[in-house]
């Protein structure tokens, strides 16, 4: 249970109230899409008919977003278009090749989170099939989980932290552990491999294919430069780590998202709260990105739930007060909420991304007491 200041409180009801107006009118516009950003105004859409299907790892955030808002007020207009969406995945179903390690980020908030919402047997197997996938990624000689293909199959990314998650998932649904050591070997990789001395991360390791534990380099990723520090990838480390935690009770992984979550704090108290792409990019240009913002603030409050140290919660406080002063979009013509997300350092600078709004909403929720874990 989180107890605010009445001045803290003002803000999570008035803002939560904000956000449920206007996705009670984007629910219904966007039913049919799978958005990932706006035109005009208006979301795009990657299962659009006429263009045929786009892949992108970010394809269940809006059925996941629509979950968050189902559990919640139990609008059946929210359900209706999560159900909508997770068909639309079914198509991902069908290319083997497209079933990377995003499988997590695909079929978690959609059909894992639809089965523990309404029982369907469907969205179970949906989501049962995804995490079968995802563990059968896992390189035994390497002792890691491979993310991508074609190249780069040594790569371990620290977003796949969240990934994770659907297998921790499985493990209860199967009865079966391997999952779940598969996950916390992932995870164990990330503390080790992935997390700095002073708790700022790489982004991307290489691994060797056939010997356990060994690094062989660290490849450019979204951030300034392999030794830089990318914002996003540190929000997935922190409420990556602390979901672990939740999961498996292992001190390690709270400890981590506690190092990581107290780096992050520290760099964006810098720019008033509100996270660059880059926590180590050159002072100019100056690049933000709202997406890592609202991703952190859900893993500090998390932190914050398990330790009861005001510290996590006033940093995540700091940062959705700063963000929701200027970038949180509330007008209902417009379909997009949390503008200025940047894809990477070098590429889709200051736009709204889907999981923006996904994230900002999560927290506010959590700050609501909503107990649903999506994760
Ligand atoms: N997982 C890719 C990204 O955060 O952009």
């Amino acid at each position: 249970m989180i107890n605010l200041s009445c001045e803290d409180k003002r803000f999570v009801e008035e803002t939560w109230q904000k956000l449920k107006a206007k996705l009670e009118v984007t629910t219904v516009k966007s039913r049919n899409k799978i958005p990932y950003s706006t035109k005009d105004g208006v979301h795009n859409d990657q299962a659009d008919p006429e263009k045929g299907f786009i892949y992108l790892w970010t394809n269940g955030f809006w059925a996941g977003l629509n979950n968050l808002m189902y559990a919640e007020t139990k609008n059946e207009d929210f359900l209706k278009t999560a159900k909508a969406s997770e068909v639309h995945l079914d198509r991902i179903f069908k290319n083997v090749f497209r079933m990377d390690h995003d499988v997590g980020f695909l079929w978690h908030l959609s059909s894992s989170a639809l089965y523990r919402l309404t029982g369907s047997e469907e969205s179970l197997n949906r989501a049962l099939l995804a995490a079968m996938t995802l563990s059968a990624r896992y390189n035994p000689d390497g002792n890691f989980i491979r993310v991508w293909d074609n190249g780069r199959d040594g790569w371990t990314i620290v977003d796949c932290l969240m990934n994770i998650n659907l297998l921790y998932f499985a493990t209860e649904k199967f009865k079966d552990n391997r999952f779940k050591s598969i996950a916390m070997r992932y995870a164990d990789m990330a503390m080790r491999d992935h997390v700095r001395e002073d708790g700022s991360i790489y982004h991307i390791v290489e691994h060797a294919l056939d010997k356990p534990d060994t690094v062989l380099s660290y490849p450019q990723g979204q951030g300034y430069s392999p030794e830089s520090c990318w914002t996003r990838g540190q929000g997935w480390t922190v409420y990556g780590f602390i979901l672990s935690y939740i999961h498996t009770g292992k001190v390690e992984y709270l400890e981590t998202a506690k190092k990581t979550g107290r780096y992050f704090i520290e760099q964006v108290k810098k720019t008033g709260y509100l996270p660059l792409v880059d926590f180590k990019a050159p002072e100019t240009p100056v690049y933000y990105d709202s997406t890592a913002g609202a991703i952190v603030s859900c893993g500090l409050i998390e932190i914050y739930k398990a330790t009861g140290d005001e510290y996590y919660l006033e940093g995540a406080l700091n940062i959705l007060k700063a963000m929701e002063k200027v970038w949180v979009n509330y007008t209902l013509e417009e379909d997009s909420i949390l503008q200025m997300g940047s894809e990477s350092y070098r590429k889709g600078i200051h736009m709204p991304i889907i999981y923006g709004d996904f994230f900002f909403v999560e927290a506010i929720l959590k700050l609501l007491n909503s107990d649903f874990l999506i994760w």
